[in-house]
């Protein structure tokens, strides 16, 4: 498995972006000013990682997936991995992600991979999305970003 950036000639791979936000209209806000790299395994796209800056300390992951028939062998902790050393390259001292109050085995994964929650927006998936949406029988409403240091200080 190997990770590179998406080249500007290649098709946004769509149906891993809508895994991770179900809505066009939110990835449309981020992914034009983003670095979009991908996970390739056996000459295949099967994971996508979405770099954002914030400012010129913070990055933030806006959008991470892996095919669903790809889930569950590491390659999100890989992505991750990833992530934490292209922007720790390109001099950013903080990452952030951010996922739903709903997203347990996200929230366990990041935790996992050094993550400690830094904030909540209240109700973000309400106001942001036009339909209710359930996860783990559990309403999708607050946002809980998640922080971790690249230790660059
Ligand atoms: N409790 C504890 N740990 C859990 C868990 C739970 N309920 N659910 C998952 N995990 C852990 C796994 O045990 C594993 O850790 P381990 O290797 O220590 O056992 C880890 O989370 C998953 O690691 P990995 O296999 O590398 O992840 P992945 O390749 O499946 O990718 C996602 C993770 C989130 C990118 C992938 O599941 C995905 O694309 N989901 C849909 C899109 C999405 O939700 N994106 C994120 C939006 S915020």
């Amino acid at each position: 498995m190997t990770i590179r950036p998406l080249s500007s000639e290649e098709t946004l791979p769509y149906d891993l972006l809508l895994l991770a936000d179900p809505s066009v209209k939110m990835v449309g806000k981020y992914i034009f000013a983003s670095s979009v790299y991908v996970a390739v395994f056996a000459e295949q796209i099967v994971g996508i990682l979405v770099l954002f800056p914030i400012d010129k300390n913070l990055i933030e992951i806006k959008n991470i997936a892996v095919l669903e028939t790809h889930q569950g062998k590491g390659i999100g902790k890989k992505l991750l991995a990833f992530a934490f050393s292209e922007a720790k390259e390109k001099g950013f001292q903080d990452i952030q992600i951010g996922t739903a109050n709903s997203s347990i085995g996200q929230l366990a994964l990041y935790q996992k991979m050094g993550f400690e929650m830094d904030s909540i927006l209240k109700s973000f998936f309400i106001y942001n999305y036009p339909e209710p949406m359930y996860e783990n029988e559990i309403l999708v409403r607050d946002m809980v970003v998640l922080k971790k240091a690249l230790g660059l200080r």
